[in-house]
């Protein structure tokens, strides 16, 4: 195998590193990055195990938010790499539409073993967006064979990231997006957003005040009449847009109301699922049951691309109507359930149980709640959030300059070899849940280090 030192890149980061620039980076538009300081100053992985990266120089980075909250498990775990190899040898691909393979039944009936009691259905996609969509696609649906077509309305809630496919920039949140890309869908609202640092800064673990937040979808409901709303969207933890914990009673609270109108509740779990919150998945860390749960990332550590919509069995079951040879859902990706997705997934589940990583973070976030609380009195903090796995340090904005102090911390722990990741001036940490004590000091001081060089 390479040495990090030996790919062709490292040579055209170090160059890039001396002149400003380098052809080699050129072609490659990179998402959600910020390209032209990228490239003046390349930072290119190139090999990771375990907790760490390390970096074409053959620096090693440990990595304090699992990749993008996928890799749950650690990197390049044993188990999961075999699978691959092998299934890449064995089936390369295999339709599933009207056709099937004996993995993606394995890995749905394995998946529905840990997802919430009467969650007994799996539609797979490729990401996360694609699981918006399709979770959003399947709501709409489902009203219509029910006999309930005028049930269009989607609602979502301010400061919601759902992706970056048109129904998931519809009903997410994020300004950028409203600025970026026009009117998008139509018939879509929102609710208001939980974030409350004037009654709930520095809260541990969920905040005591804003379960009547939720009462804004009441107001949305009398103002569309509820019988027009097909679905809710949330993130039970939204972390894209600056780690916001859900209050407490908050999200029971939802589902009470969605209940009351016949109105469809989706957790949009692609970040908070396998794991991250001390249980298999946040609706059962919150005690509240959706209808649809959207979810990606974890499900294959990160190594395949896969994303899947779980859904209630009555959902599912409201769809298996009409003449038996027509198709029920008229929804699907060529790649959905993939040969090598559904091996990465099911060694992924495996490596999770053997080592009982999807309630690890229960043992953990004392420590981490503890460590990240205790940087309440690091120069610019105004606040800090956390739950299971998943913590927050929020930044003062510089006049002017919102996100940049944010970026320069990040800069500064990647530096000192810690990969942490920003959101504005937010930083988020979302480590592996494989995590030792140690490497939760390592971060943490890491970060108060870097707050103290930033001005
Ligand atoms: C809550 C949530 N939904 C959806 C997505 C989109 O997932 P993907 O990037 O796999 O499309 C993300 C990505 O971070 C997310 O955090």
């Amino acid at each position: 195998m390479n040495k990090p030192q030996d790919l062709p890149l490292a040579a055209a980061a170090a160059a890039a590193a001396t002149t400003g620039g380098d052809a080699a980076l050129d072609a490659f538009w990179m998402p959600f990055t910020a390209n032209r300081q990228f490239k003046k100053s390349p930072r290119l992985l190139a090999k990771a195990s375990g907790m760490h990266y390390w970096d074409a120089d053959g620096r090693e980075i440990l990595d304090g938010c699992a990749g993008l909250w996928c890799v749950n498990a650690g990197h390049t775990r044993p188990k999961i790499v075999a699978a691959i190899q092998a299934q890449a040898a064995e089936l390369d691909f295999a339709p599933t539409f009207q056709m099937g393979h004996p993995l993606a039944f394995e890995l749905a009936g394995q998946i529905t073993r840990i997802a919430p009691a009467g969650m007994g259905k799996v539609f797979f996609t490729n990401s996360g967006s694609e699981s918006v969509e399709t979770a959003l696609k399947m709501a709409l649906a489902y009203h219509r064979v029910r006999g309930e077509g005028q049930r269009t309305r989607l609602i979502g809630r301010e400061r919601g990231y759902h992706g970056v496919n048109f129904g998931g920039i519809s009903v997410g949140g994020i300004v950028a997006n409203r600025k970026m890309f026009g009117a998008m869908l139509a018939g879509v609202d929102h609710i208001r957003h939980t974030h409350d640092p004037a009654r709930n800064a520095f809260s541990v673990g969920q905040p005591a005040h804003g379960a009547d937040f939720a009462d804004d979808l009441e107001r949305l409901c009398a103002l569309h009449d509820p019988s027009t709303i097909a679905a809710v969207i949330v993130e039970p933890i939204a972390g894209s847009t600056g780690v916001l914990i859900p209050p407490q009673g908050y999200l029971q609270r939802l589902r009470e109301i969605c209940d009351r109108h016949g109105i469809l509740l989706i957790f949009d779990e692609v970040i908070t699922g396998f794991g991250r919150t001390g249980q298999p998945f946040a609706a059962q860390t919150f005690g509240v049951t959706p209808d649809l749960m959207t979810v990606a990332k974890g499900l294959t550590n990160g190594a395949v691309p896969m994303g899947a919509v779980i859904a209630k069995d009555m959902i599912h079951d409201a769809f298996m109507d009409g003449p038996e040879h027509l198709i029920e859902f008229f929804h699907g990706y060529t790649y959905s359930a993939h040969p090598l997705a559904c091996a990465a997934g099911l060694a992924t589940l495996q490596t999770y149980a053997e080592e009982g990583l999807l309630t690890r973070a229960q043992q953990l976030q004392g420590q981490l709640a503890e460590r990240l609380h205790a940087l309440r009195d690091a120069p610019n903090v105004i606040d800090v959030r956390n739950y299971g796995l998943v913590g927050g340090v929020e930044l003062a904005p510089r006049p002017g300059e919102p996100g940049k102090r944010g970026f320069e911390v990040f800069l500064d722990c990647y530096a000192n070899g810690v990969l942490i990741r920003t959101t504005g001036d937010t930083i988020a940490m979302s480590p592996p849940l494989i995590i030792e004590p140690a490497q939760i000091d390592q971060i943490v001081d890491t970060v108060r280090a870097a707050l103290g060089r930033v001005a």
